[in-house]
C-alpha cells in the first residue's frame, strides 16, 4: 500500500487533470481488509497555519497526502515561509521571514479552500495586514464568514470588504470578550489563532469544542500559549508576546474512519481501520451499533463489520461536538438505504447538505427531503424553507449509473453507493475526493473493490 506523498509545488496541471478524473466501479463486492488512516483533513491545515505564528521551526508528523495539505503548504511558501517534506508523513515548516500575501497569490488561492480565512490572526499579528481571497471549500450551502469578521473586529482588526475579497489591517490585536452566535469550528479556530498573540485576555463563549479544536489548542500550548477550556463552551486565551516552534503528531481523521466504517456496513464487509481513535468517535460508534454494525477497538485501530442479519433503521440528527458530525451523515445515509424500515436524519449544522441524495434516488434509493425539523428538537433551519430533514426508506437495491460529485463527503458516499450497486457506476469529478481522502483508490483496490479503469498513481514524487 502506498504510504502517501505530498508535493508543495504549484501543480495547476494536476489540479485540472484531477478535477476531470473519472472512476468506474463495478459494485456487488464486500470490502474486506485493512486501510491506514493518518492525520485529519480538518486538523492538519490548521496545525500548519499555527506554524505561521512563530519564526521558529515546526515539525508535524502523521501528515496525510491530501490536497488541502498541499494547498496550505503552497500558501506558506507564498507568504515567504519554507515547507519541506521529510520521509513519509512528516513536514518541517519555518516562517521566519513572513511577508503579506500578494494580490496575485491571493487570486491563485481564491476558490480552492476555506483555510485562507484562518491566516488572519498570524498575519495580522506578525505583518499587520491580510487579504482574504474569495473562499472555496465544499459546495454545501452559503458558508458565510460573518462570525470570523465580527470576532476579528472585536479583537481590534479593521475590516474592508472589496469586490474580490476582504482586506484586514491591525496594529496589535487586543483581547476581547466574544460570544459566537453558533459554536462554529472555523470561527473558534479564528479566535484561537488571533488571540494567542493579542495583548491581554480573550474570553470566547459558545465556542466549538470538536476534537480537531482541542488538537489545535494542544499545538498552541506547545508553542507557549495558555488556553483553558471550560465545561460550558467557554475558552480563555492569555495572549503572549512570542510563540515558539512545535513538534506534533496530528489527530487521526475520524471522518475518513467513519467513511470506511460505513463502506464495511453498506457492502456487508469487514474493514480494519489502522490508526483510528475510539475517543473521538464515540457518538459515531453508538449510531453504528444501533443500525446493526459491530466494531472491535484495539490499540492500533478499529475493526468494523455488519452484525449477522439485516441493518435496522434509526433516527438521528447531526450536531456540533459531542453530537453526530455533519460529515458522518453522507456515508451513513448510504448505509441507511440498506437498512430495514424508515430512518430519519435531521441535519442541523448546514442548511443545504442533502443535495447529493437525488443521485442516490436515481440509483434506486428512496430518500425524501423535508423542510420541517424531523428530529427530536427544533433547529435554526426550521420553517426557513431549507430541505434539511431526510426520510430514508429501505432496504432498496441500488443500480449502477453515472454520477457527478458535487462535494467531498458526498463524493465518498457515491463511491460507497457504487460499491453496493448492481452493475457499473461511472463517477466523475473524482479529484474532489483527494481533498480529504489519501490514496483512496489504492485503498479501495486493497479492500477488493472492482475498479474498471486502472487507478492512476495520484502521488507526485
Ligand atoms: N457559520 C456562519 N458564519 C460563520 C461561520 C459559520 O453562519 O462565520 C455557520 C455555517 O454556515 C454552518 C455552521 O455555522 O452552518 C457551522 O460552520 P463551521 O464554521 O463550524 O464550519 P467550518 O469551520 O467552515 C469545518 C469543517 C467542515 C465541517 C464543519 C462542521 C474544516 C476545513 N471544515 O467547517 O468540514 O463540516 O467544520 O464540523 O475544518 C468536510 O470536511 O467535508 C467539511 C465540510
Amino acid at each position: 500500500m502506498s504510504t502517501g506523498t505530498i508535493s508543495f509545488d504549484a501543480s495547476d496541471v494536476r489540479d485540472a487533470a484531477d478535477a476531470d478524473r473519472t472512476l468506474r466501479i463495478r459494485g456487488g463486492r464486500s470490502l474486506r481488509g485493512e486501510v491506514h488512516v493518518r492525520g485529519a483533513k480538518n486538523t492538519l491545515p490548521k496545525n500548519m497555519v499555527a506554524a505561521l505564528l512563530t519564526d521558529q521551526e515546526c515539525l508535524l508528523h502523521n501528515v496525510a497526502g491530501i490536497r488541502d495539505v498541499e494547498i496550505v503548504g503552497r500558501m506558506i511558501r507564498a507568504l515567504g515561509g519554507t515547507v519541506a517534506r521529510e520521509g513519509s508523513g512528516e513536514i518541517r515548516m519555518r516562517a521566519d521571514n513572513l511577508v503579506p500575501l500578494s494580490r496575485e497569490d491571493a487570486a491563485e488561492f481564491s476558490g480552492r479552500s476555506r483555510i485562507p480565512v484562518l491566516l488572519c490572526g498570524p498575519l495580522l499579528s506578525r505583518v499587520g495586514e491580510f487579504f482574504i481571497p474569495d473562499l472555496g471549500g465544499c459546495n454545501i450551502g452559503p458558508r458565510p464568514i460573518d462570525f470570523h469578521l465580527e470576532a476579528l473586529v472585536q479583537l481590534g482588526a479593521a475590516v474592508q470588504e472589496t469586490s474580490d475579497g476582504v482586506r484586514l489591517t491591525a496594529n496589535r490585536l487586543h483581547g476581547a470578550k466574544i460570544r459566537l452566535p453558533y459554536p462554529s469550528v472555523g470561527a473558534t479556530e479564528q479566535v484561537l489563532l488571533s488571540a494567542v498573540l493579542a495583548e491581554g485576555i480573550t474570553e470566547l463563549s459558545n465556542a466549538a469544542i470538536e476534537p480537531e479544536i482541542i488538537d489545535l489548542i494542544a499545538v498552541l500550548q506547545k508553542m507557549g500559549a495558555t488556553i483553558s477550556v471550560e465545561t460550558d463552551r467557554v475558552i480563555t486565551i492569555n495572549g503572549v508576546e512570542r510563540m515558539h516552534g512545535f513538534e506534533h503528531s496530528a489527530l487521526p481523521d475520524r471522518l475518513e474512519t467513519a467513511s470506511w466504517a460505513c463502506a464495511a456496513l453498506a457492502t456487508d464487509g469487514r474493514i480494519f481501520v489502522a490508526g483510528a481513535h475510539q475517543l473521538d468517535m464515540m457518538t459515531f460508534l453508538n449510531a453504528f451499533r444501533r443500525v446493526g454494525g459491530e466494531f472491535r477497538v484495539s490499540d492500533d485501530g478499529i475493526e468494523f463489520w455488519r452484525r449477522v442479519g439485516s441493518l435496522r433503521s434509526v433516527a438521528l440528527e447531526t450536531d456540533v461536538h459531542p453530537g453526530f458530525m455533519t460529515d458522518w451523515q453522507q456515508p451513513f445515509v448510504v448505509a441507511l438505504t440498506q437498512a430495514m424500515g424508515v430512518s430519519i436524519v435531521h441535519e442541523t449544522v448546514y442548511e443545504d447538505r442533502f443535495g447529493y441524495t437525488s443521485a442516490l434516488n436515481d440509483m434506486g434509493a428512496q430518500i425524501q427531503l423535508y423542510r420541517e425539523c424531523l428530529g427530536g428538537r427544533k433547529c435554526r433551519f426550521g420553517r426557513r424553507n431549507h430541505l434539511h430533514s431526510a426520510v430514508v426508506v429501505g432496504p432498496t437495491p441500488l443500480r449502477g449509473t453515472e454520477i457527478h460529485i458535487p462535494d467531498l463527503r458526498a463524493g465518498f458516499s457515491y463511491v460507497i453507493a457504487a460499491l453496493v450497486a448492481d452493475g457499473l457506476s461511472t463517477i466523475t469529478n473524482v479529484g474532489l475526493i483527494r481533498r480529504g481522502y489519501e490514496h483512496f483508490e489504492d485503498k479501495l483496490l486493497a479492500l477488493g473493490a472492482e475498479l474498471d479503469n486502472a487507478p492512476v498513481t495520484l502521488a507526485v514524487p
